[in-house]
């Protein structure tokens, strides 16, 4: 596995692979990595000839300095954990790499932009755009993999490359739970021993919530979400929506012909957590 951080270096190498007429499969992260990240990893190997993935927090996504600050950084422990993955090529730049001078492009997303992340996060979506279209345009990969945990990020990076005629697949992943069930996240290394164990209250709710769709609507189902969660003293929900998987838009019957998904973020502590469930789903 070759391990660099300047674009020139990235090229050659990827210039190279190129010729010999090898795919590209490309995993963005912003490091801190976990089985989750590894399991990207591992899809991108299955499913292209060479793997590169980018360690890079990128700094115009973060509407919150302190959350920018606390993010986990450990360079050589994601390293080693990559060694012994489908890897072969490590992209880890620093900020002035990334962005010699200030990226001013501003993108819009319509209606995916202005719910739930979007809405709790101003200006997220487009720090995330930014980057990704700088490392897209660096790596010029056949096919990017994301996380469906991040289920608005993929929506709205899937929207990006139809946007941008970018000639790139984007494919989902499954999320990656721990045992007892907690979506795999870089922040869950930042919740103390209580936090964690008590995070996992967030997965058992969604879950138990997919059983409630014949008992109750879905309006007293995101509220009966919201007040069992907040009825955790560690926890806080900022908000809970069951949206359809195109628009994001909030649906207000179980009779609607979409695919509906249930997005929440929770505050524990001062870590913000995300997770998502997919309600009934539907034939297209
Ligand atoms: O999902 C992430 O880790 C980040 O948002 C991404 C896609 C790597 C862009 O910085």
């Amino acid at each position: 596995m070759q391990v660099v951080k300047w674009i020139s270096e990235l090229r050659t190498i990827l210039d190279s692979e190129k010729s010999e007429g090898k795919t590209i499969g490309f995993v963005p992260t912003m490091g801190a990595l976990h089985p989750g990240h590894i399991s990207l990893v591992e899809k991108a190997g299955q499913h292209t000839d060479f793997v590169v993935v980018s360690i890079f927090v990128n700094p115009t996504q973060f509407n919150d300095k302190e959350d920018l600050k606390r993010y986990p950084r450990d360079l050589n422990k994601d390293l080693t954990l990559l060694g012994s993955t489908a890897c072969q090529l490590v992209f880890a730049p620093e900020v002035e790499e990334v962005y010699p001078e200030p990226d001013t492009r501003r993108f819009n997303f319509g209606m995916l932009e202005t719910v739930m992340e979007g809405k709790h996060r101003p200006g997220h979506f487009n720090g995330v755009a930014q980057v990704v279209c700088k490392l897209f345009g660096m790596v010029q990969p056949d096919k990017a993999f994301f996380g469906l945990k991040d289920f608005q990020q993929l929506i709205i990076i899937k929207a990006l490359v139809k946007q941008l005629t970018l000639p790139v697949e984007i494919v989902p992943c499954e999320i990656v739970r721990e045992a007892d069930g907690l979506a795999m996240s870089s922040r869950n290394m930042l919740l103390d021993a209580d936090q964690r164990k008590n995070a996992v209250h967030i997965s058992q709710t969604l879950l138990e919530a997919r059983n409630k769709t014949r008992e109750m609507s879905v309006k007293e189902l995101c509220k009966w979400v919201i007040t069992r969660i907040d009825g955790n003293e560690y926890l806080k929900t900022e908000y809970f929506e069951i949206v359809d998987d195109e628009r994001l838009q909030p649906v207000k019957s179980w009779n609607e012909p979409v695919n509906k998904v249930g997005c929440i973020a929770v505050h524990c502590g001062k870590i913000r957590l995300i997770d998502n469930i997919v309600f009934n789903e539907i034939d297209k």
